[in-house]
């Protein structure tokens, strides 16, 4: 058994930003940061486009900024954490570079800016095409110099601790569910652990995973989302799932798709349907650059009207100089499949990008589970809305990571460890013979929820996802019940919860808006407010 004051779950931008902040804080408490994967294999390093600021008072101002999340987020969106974001963006933009991320500058020492669909200035700092991948590696450097930080990489975190696991009955309507600490899988052991710890922070990130087709890495399925569910917290807007207009379209890769970013659009690529046509002035009077909900639905229209699995992207106006000055690994990576940029223009389709909705939070991060926090993709903070605006994500992480650490910096003195909690009891269960099981209930997953839950849909196919996702559930409980834990079988449990509340959160939503879309309630007059599962 572990015990530690600070207990991070998850190494991207979000848990390793708040971990800096509390191991700074207090030198002489111990600080854990867990991932159940490599170090830095997180949606955080994938990012391209990058961190949407306002940090340039002459040309922008807080005010638009605040106006185009807003309008992105289609009427849902907390207006009071709208504003606490973009104002307090700046200083956190700041300190990650002060910790040694580096972001594109001009020759006179200003930074570069980029624009994305839904900005109505230039505001998205960068670093080339590869933002994510330099901030993650400037926060895992900073963390490496932080003596009181352990950090334990291929841990599998199972399930939060509570009242439940001390033999109490826990249920929505239990007032007070305290979080205790976690079990994790250690995957070198495969032996469960239990780990205490007086206040958790989860940081585990997207749900991409749960489409056939994603932008995500295999790490996105969904896992801190899950256990807070089953732990009887609260949950919310899970329907709205951000499709990415513009993925490579690589017909034989299924899962993890490169993404071609937004920013190429930004700086002038322009979308053709198969017939050549550039079709977005006929979606919406921004074209290419309209929110990311209406480009990718235009995407969808046009593929089904022409019934091609994809569109294109022309990029051949641009230089070899040019595009490679921004996007040097888009072209690199174009080129390695037969793709000049400058000749040919780039095949793209939809793939599931990112979860809007997530762990319910309010201002200071705190989830409906004393002790515990959420931050970054897994948490709903009411940024969003129906909506994110491109390039919200890294900003609305680091700003909330900081309110975490200052919420939690007045907890951690009135919180003590619960010792009596009992060690994971795996009696009865055996290795799992047939692997094929759970692949294959993961295929059928990904299956279901891309052709009946994506991004068109309607009632007859939300039930018919409904009922196979009974199906599946029932069949991975029993594998569940009757097996020793492996991390495969472990996200697909996650992973089909997380289907579940996506399908129960756009049933409920009885209109069409912002990233739900569907065809038997097409309009969008009455506001349903947040859909809390
Ligand atoms: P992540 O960075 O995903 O980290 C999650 C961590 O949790 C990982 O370390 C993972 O291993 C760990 N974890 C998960 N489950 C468990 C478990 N059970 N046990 C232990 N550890 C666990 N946003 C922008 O603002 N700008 C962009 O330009 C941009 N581009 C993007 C491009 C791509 C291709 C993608 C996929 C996303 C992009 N986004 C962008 C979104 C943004 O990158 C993410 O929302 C953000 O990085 C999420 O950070 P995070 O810290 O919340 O989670
Ligand atoms: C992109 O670079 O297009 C992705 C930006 C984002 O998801 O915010």
């Amino acid at each position: 058994m572990r015990q530690t004051d600070f207990l991070v779950i998850g190494s991207g931008i979000a848990g390793l930003t708040y971990a800096l902040k509390v191991a700074n804080q207090f030198p002489e408490k111990k600080v854990l940061v867990m991932t159940k994967a490599s170090a830095d294999e997180t949606n955080t390093k994938y990012a391209q486009g990058g961190i949407a600021v306002v940090n340039d008072l002459e040309n922008d101002s807080f005010a638009k900024h605040i106006e185009d999340t807003l309008i992105a987020g289609d009427g849902l969106c907390n207006e009071k954490v709208v504003e606490i974001v973009v104002k307090e963006g700046p200083e956190r933009v700041q300190e990650i570079i002060d910790w040694g991320a580096k972001f594109d500058k001009e020759e006179d020492g200003d930074y570069k800016r980029g624009k994305e669909g839904g900005h109505s200035e230039f505001r998205i700092l960068h670093h080339k095409d590869v933002t994510g991948k330099e901030m993650e590696r400037a926060l895992i450097d900073a963390v490496n110099r932080q003596a009181n930080i352990e950090f334990i990489k291929h841990c599998f975190v199972v399930d939060i601790i509570t009242q439940h696991h001390l033999g109490y009955l826990v249920n929505k309507a239990t007032p007070d569910v305290e979080c205790y600490g976690v079990y994790v899988l250690n995957l070198e052991t495969n032996k469960i652990e239990k780990i205490l710890a007086k206040i958790t922070l989860l940081a585990t990130g997207g749900n991409g995973q749960v489409y056939r087709t994603t932008t995500n890495p295999s790490i996105a399925t969904g896992d801190g989302v899950a256990m807070v569910y089953r732990a009887k917290g609260r949950v919310e807007n899970m329907e709205f799932i951000q499709f990415h207009p513009t993925a490579l379209y690589e017909p034989s890769v299924r899962g993890h798709a490169f993404l071609i970013t937004e920013a190429v659009r930004g700086d002038g690529g322009i979308l053709r349907n198969l017939n050549g046509e550039a079709f977005m002035e006929k979606y919406d009077e921004r074209k290419d650059l309209a929110p990311r909900d209406i480009v990718a639905r235009a995407i969808d229209s046009e593929m089904k009207r022409t019934g091609t699995e994809h569109v294109w992207l022309d990029c051949r106006h641009f230089t070899k100089e040019k595009f490679t000055e921004h996007f040097p690994n888009i072209y690199e990576k174009c080129l390695s499949i037969g793709i000049d940029i400058t000749k040919n223009m780039i095949p793209v389709a939809p793939a599931a990008h990112y979860s809007c909705g997530g762990i319910k939070t309010d201002e200071w991060g705190r989830s409906s589970i004393r002790n515990l926090y959420a931050c970054g993709e897994c948490a709903s903070t009411g940024l969003h809305g129906a909506n994110r605006l491109a390039s919200n994500s890294l900003l609305e992480a680091m700003v909330f990571a900081h309110r975490c650490f200052i919420d939690a910096t007045e907890k951690i003195g009135l919180t003590s460890f619960n010792t009596n909690i009992p060690d994971w009891n795996a009696k009865g269960t055996t290795e799992p013979k047939e692997m094929i099981l759970i692949t294959q209930s993961l295929k059928e997953l990904q299956q279901v929820m891309s052709d009946y839950v994506g991004i068109v849909r309607n009632n007859v196919r939300l039930q018919r996802a409904m009922r196979r996702l009974d199906l599946l559930w029932e069949e991975t409980e029993q594998l569940y019940e009757s097996s020793s834990l492996s991390p495969q079988l472990l996200q697909l449990r996650n992973m089909i919860t997380v289907g579940y509340l996506i399908v129960k959160g756009a049933s409920f939503r009885k209109e069409s808006r912002g990233l739900h879309f569907n065809t038997d309630y097409p309009g969008n007059s009455n506001l349903i407010q947040n859909i809390v599962l």
